[in-house]
């Protein structure tokens, strides 16, 4: 034995060939924590001291190879700062290039997912081999930093500029046959043959058949480029990334200008340039937002985890209404494999819901994600009835007929008593109790909410609504479900609106004041969509429809009259009054025609203007930020209230239910991020100014102000730039 750590265990095979193996104790996965990169540190020296070595072989005993640095300490150790940054990412490369440097030939052998540093510790060895389903990626500009351990180096040197910028800018998991095609790898074989292929490759390179030498000589030094080549590697690159990524995410163009800047330097002054570049990012906003989403994200898994664990399997549902959710259900369902009945009471809505299926399906063959034979088997799992007839056999049902309380309790009563005594039922409902509908129940404990978004191939969330008499086995059932859909589910108590339209409606209720004191609605919508939204409001309401939202914005109305009631028309309701109910026929805020592509397209259009007039009881300036402001205060008020009145159980939830469900603009990491990093304080001071002007909508809670007055945020670590 060479070495042995917590992590990684080095040993001497018969042939006297160094075998690193990464085996990180108590955890089913490797990472690159601090603790693993300093066992590191002494393993390379540990291998360095030895004599006799021929080889080096770097693999894993587990299912991955390394999925990346540990991301769960990247908020500690960014809070450090840039010098700290710097020094932490030159040591790294101090290891990295000994393996690189060690005097005999080195190989990795990647069984599993090789990411970021992970994929980084590949490069520094001479030679590659890959297990045919392993995938490696350089994902860190995801995150809204760059890879700082040497990727930006070495792989443009293994692969060339414009590849190696398409794999970092990208951030993309690439799977073996690609890699093997850019030459990122040298070899792809079957996972049991990884061992022997990597040892034949160090015996080829001892015997001299394969040049090792000149492999570093490659990667040590200046990226061979004349100036045309790197005007088009660099420049285009540029251009294409900058309007991909968009003005808010800075990383993927910073990746770009390292390899730019290094590329003319050996190996000492590139990675020096890297590790200045990688502390910048670290300290931004952007990046400080993006590792919560990503550790927020994690929250949110291993809670859904936990209830699957607990969960009754679901393996036949049904879905009651063909109708625009009720299709979007059953094609997810289908599409993720769990056989659904789809029932209606009309002919033509099963037919319609059937072809929109079909419709989505088409789409997967278009673009060679499913065959025309997995297309047809796929729809197999879609039983279109009129009937109630094999409801005897479902496990778990989706109630999704039109919003209508009496309609939905008819129908849940009916279905109740058709279906086991342990089938789960649950809702879909946008706007009404699901306490209110568990009433006439006789298992109020198998039923709870299932809150879907539209269109529900798209929009990854799933809000699972606790009733007061909901048990846990509905929700544990329904939460393994929307995860079995591929969807992620979040679970939230009953209340009006539930935690993202009760969040959501205030937003619009911003929108409406500014309206009626003489913002142009256009303009809100830009500003609004320049701050981050996929769509400004004015377009979302249009995409939600207006008759939706005025019947939702009643019902929020009437739970919260003190801050939701408005005695004054609002512009939603006039365009409701006037039939402009937005992209459903083709007028709202705007007016809608068909593109190339037979999509609706956004036009101007004076009559809505003009009615939008009849609000209009002022006519103030505003600036960008007011406008920011009036929106995002009474939006992120809500989300306050909802983690006090516990509908939602924790911070990292209601930031996660916002970005999954409304599309809130992800590198600011949600409402509660969004407070955090104006400071509590500050956000206090900016509601209660609003607050005296336009009311309760603005008003901080009592506890805000406390967390305001004892410096308290609600996420522990801060951000430094
Ligand atoms: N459309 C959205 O954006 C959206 C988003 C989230 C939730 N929801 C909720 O989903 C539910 C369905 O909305 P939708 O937009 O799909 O409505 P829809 O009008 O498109 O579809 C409703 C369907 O239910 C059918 N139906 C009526 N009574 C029935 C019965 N007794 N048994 C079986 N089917 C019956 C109708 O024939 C119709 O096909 C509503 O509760 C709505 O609030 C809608």
């Amino acid at each position: 034995m060479i070495y042995q750590g917590n992590a990684i265990t080095v040993a001497r095979n018969g042939d006297d060939v160094a075998m690193l193996t990464f085996d990180l104790k108590d955890e089913s996965i490797n990472k690159l924590s601090s603790a693993v990169m300093a066992e590191l540190d002494e393993a390379v020296q540990a291998i360095r001291a030895q004599s006799g070595l021929k080889g080096l072989v770097i693999g894993s005993a587990k299912e991955v190879f390394i999925v990346g640095a540990d991301i769960t300490e990247f908020h500690g150790i960014f809070e450090k700062g840039e010098a700290f940054l710097v020094e932490m990412n030159l040591k790294v490369h101090e290891i990295f290039n000994a393996i690189e440097d060690l005097p005999f030939p080195t190989v990795t052998a990647i069984n599993g997912l090789a990411l970021g540093g992970g994929c980084e510790v590949t490069l520094a060895t001479d030679f590659r081999v890959m297990g045919e389903a392993a995938k490696i990626g350089l994902p860190e500009t995801k995150l809204g930093i760059l890879p700082g351990w040497g990727g930006c180096v070495r792989l443009p040197r293994l692969i060339g500029a414009d590849n190696a910028v398409e794999w970092i800018a990208g951030g993309s998991e690439n799977r073996a046959d690609a890699a093997l095609k850019v030459g990122v790898v040298d070899a792809v074989v079957p996972a049991e043959q990884l061992e022997a292929a990597a040892l034949d490759i160090l015996a080829r390179a001892n015997a001299g058949e394969l040049d090792y030498q000149a492999r570093r000589a490659e990667k040590t030094g200046p990226l061979k480029l004349n100036a045309i080549e790197q005007m088009m590697a660099f420049e285009t690159a540029k251009g294409y990334v900058a309007g991909k990524a968009g003005p808010h995410y800075p990383a993927p163009i910073e990746a770009i200008k390292v390899i730019q800047k290094g590329a003319g330097e050996e190996r000492a002054r590139a990675q020096a340039i890297e590790a200045k570049a990688f502390a910048k990012l670290a300290l931004t906003e952007v990046c400080y937002n993006l590792v919560g989403l990503f550790l927020n994200d994690q929250v949110v898994k291993k809670k859904a985890g936990k209830y699957e664990k607990q969960a009754r399997a679901v393996k036949q549902t049904a879905v009651l209404g063909a109708g625009i959710m009720g299709g979007g259900i059953a094609y997810q369902s289908a599409s993720r494999g769990t056989p659904i009945l789809m029932k209606d009471i009309k002919e033509e809505a099963v037919e319609l819901g059937l072809k929109e299926s079909r419709k989505l399906f088409a789409k997967q063959v278009e673009r060679g994600k499913l065959t025309t034979e997995q297309m047809a088997e796929k729809l197999t799992h879609i039983r279109p009835t009129l009937s109630y007839g094999d409801f005897g056999h479902v496990d778990l049902v989706v109630e999704a007929v039109v919003e209508n309380p009496k309609v939905k309790d008819a129908v849940l009563s009916e279905v109740e008593g058709l279906v086991g005594e342990d089938t789960i039922l649950t809702s879909n409902t946008s706007t009404i109790s699901i306490t209110r509908l568990a009433q006439n129940l006789k298992r109020p404990e198998n039923f709870c909410g299932m809150h879907f978004f539209n269109p529900v191939h798209r929009m990854p969330l799933v809000e699972v609504i606790r009733g007061e008499k909901t048990g846990d086995a509905a929700v544990a059932a329904t939460v393994a479900y929307a995860r079995a859909m591929g969807k992620t589910p979040i679970v939230v108590n009953d209340c009006p609106g539930f935690l993202v339209n009760r969040v959501l409606f205030p937003y619009f209720g911003g929108f409406s004041l500014l309206v009626e004191q003489g913002a142009d609605f256009q303009r809100v919508d830009k500003v609004m969509e320049k701050f981050g939204w996929p769509m400004g409001p004015a377009y979302l309401l249009d995409v939600v429809g207006m008759d939706t939202a005025v019947h939702a914005n009643e019902v929020m109305a009437e739970g919260f009259p003190d801050r939701m009631a408005r005695d004054a028309k609002t512009a939603i309701q006039v365009m409701f009054e006037n039939e402009r109910l937005g992209q459903k026929n083709a007028k709202g805020f705007y007016a809608y025609e068909e593109d190339r592509k037979g999509k609706p397209k956004k036009v101007s259009d004076e009559a809505a203007q003009a009615l939008v007039e009849q609000v209009v009881t002022a006519h103030k300036e505003f600036s960008d930020d007011d406008i920011i402001a009036r929106m995002m205060v009474p939006l992120c008020l809500e989300t306050v209230r909802c983690l006090e009145d516990d509908i939602v159980a924790t911070p990292a939830e209601a930031d996660m239910a916002l970005i999954y469900g409304i599309g809130f603009p992800p590198f600011r990491g949600g409402a509660l991020r969004y407070i955090d990093a104006m400071g509590v304080a500050e956000f206090v001071r900016l509601a209660d100014g609003l607050a005296e002007e336009l009311g309760p909508l603005y008003a901080p809670t009592d506890r805000l102000r406390r967390m305001a007055e004892a410096g308290e945020r609600f996420y522990s670590t801060q951000a430094q730039g």
